[in-house]
């Protein structure tokens, strides 16, 4: 593997000064956050945002969210925040929660897509942290992926579709929660889930601040439909091989649905991607066994989810079913990724 830069043990200085160059010249890299890793450039550069557009091929109406290592950078971004936003700020950053804000127009138009509003957030990374803060520039940053893929939690994983359409990767090992942040706005004192990851609803009202889900989170969106969060309507994180997602429901239940479709359907080459407590039931049915983590570990599974839904397609099978799970703390982001890269196609 070209132009990669390998921070899993530490942060050499020289290196960072090389990926500083790149950024501050207008290039586009591949870096680490704590969620998922991803691209990025000088959110104030038309010409090098630009870049991040083409090398995941993204529709140009879905705005990017900018990465910020210090408070004076938030000041470059936005001149606008409330109370309750701060409250936030304080006691979830650096991490990874996204905050939606009025924009005061230094980022690039491309950035927002046109939008008032632009998305912020401090990661919890060191690596992230420290590449921001030495180009000393908000560094606009979609996940690392080809637009409707999954997005990466290893380098491995996004390498191959991403060489050749970035200037270098910042190599810094697995993503600690593996699903994208957390994206809320603040409405009239309530704080609005747009789209939910690691920090939950239930992590949120613990704050004392209302909190609601929108109403997007679980549905399938119109192309033609008008929705806050536009990266929502996007097809997205679904494999090529037809995937079905079974609710979450008791242990039994859930395998006689899967005992049921096999039967239902003999021709059919099917796997199962499952919690790993339900392998043994799987295990004589003669369809292939993917373990996920466990029932009792959602965090576990977070990890896992998106480098399983690549490897789905890499097992030769006309269907997979997808063992869902409990829509409560950052099970909700879970089924919510789950449920778009199943095309809804629910059992
Ligand atoms: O964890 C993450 O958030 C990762 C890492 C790299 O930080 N980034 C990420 O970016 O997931 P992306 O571009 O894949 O998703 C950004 C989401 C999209 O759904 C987009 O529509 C929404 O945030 N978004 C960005 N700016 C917005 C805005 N001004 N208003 C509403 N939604 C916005
Ligand atoms: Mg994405």
């Amino acid at each position: 593997m070209n132009n990669i830069y390998d921070f899993k043990q530490n942060v050499k200085k020289s290196e960072l000064d090389q990926i500083v160059k790149i950024i501050n010249s207008g290039g586009i890299i591949v870096f680490p956050t704590e969620t998922v890793y991803g691209i990025g450039a000088d959110a104030t550069r038309d010409d090098a945002v630009k870049k991040i557009f083409i090398a995941k091929g993204r529709p140009q109406d879905n705005p990017l969210i900018v990465h910020i290592s210090n408070y004076n950078m938030l000041e470059k971004v936005t001149t606008d925040i409330g109370d309750i936003e701060r409250r936030l700020m304080e006691k979830f950053w650096p991490g990874p929660l996204t905050i939606i804000l009025k924009s005061n127009n230094n980022v690039s138009k491309l950035v927002t897509a046109g939008l008032s509003t632009v998305g912020v957030r401090m990661p919890g990374n060191d690596i992230a942290l420290k590449i921001i803060g030495a180009c000393n520039t908000p560094i606009a940053a979609p996940s690392a992926n080809v637009s409707g893929k999954p997005s990466g939690t290893k380098l491995e994983d996004i390498y191959d579709e991403l060489k050749g359409k970035v200037d270098a990767f910042v190599d810094g090992g697995e993503t600690d929660i593996g699903i994208e942040s957390t994206v809320v706005k603040v409405e009239n004192s309530v704080v609005k889930i747009l789209r939910p990851g690691k920090i939950s609803l239930e992590d949120i009202e613990d704050l004392g601040i209302k909190v609601t889900l929108d109403e997007h989170v679980f549905k399938d969106v119109k192309h033609d439909e008008k929705v806050e969060s536009p990266g929502m309507k996007h097809r997205h994180y679904a494999p090529n091989t037809k995937t079905i997602l079974i609710e979450f429901d008791k242990d039994n239940i859930m395998v006689d649905k899967v005992d049921k479709y096999i039967k239902e359907n003999p021709s059919l080459k099917i796997a199962i991607v499952c919690f790993k407590e339900h392998s043994i039931y799987y295990i004589n049915k003669n369809i292939k066994c993917i373990e996920m983590g466990s029932v009792n570990n959602q965090l576990e599974i977070s990890r896992n989810i998106f480098s399983i839904l690549r490897f789905i397609d890499k097992l030769d099978v006309d269907v997979c079913l997808i063992e869902g799970m409990k829509k409560e703390y950052i099970g909700t982001a879970i089924m919510n990724r789950l449920i778009r890269a199943c095309e809804y196609n629910i059992l």
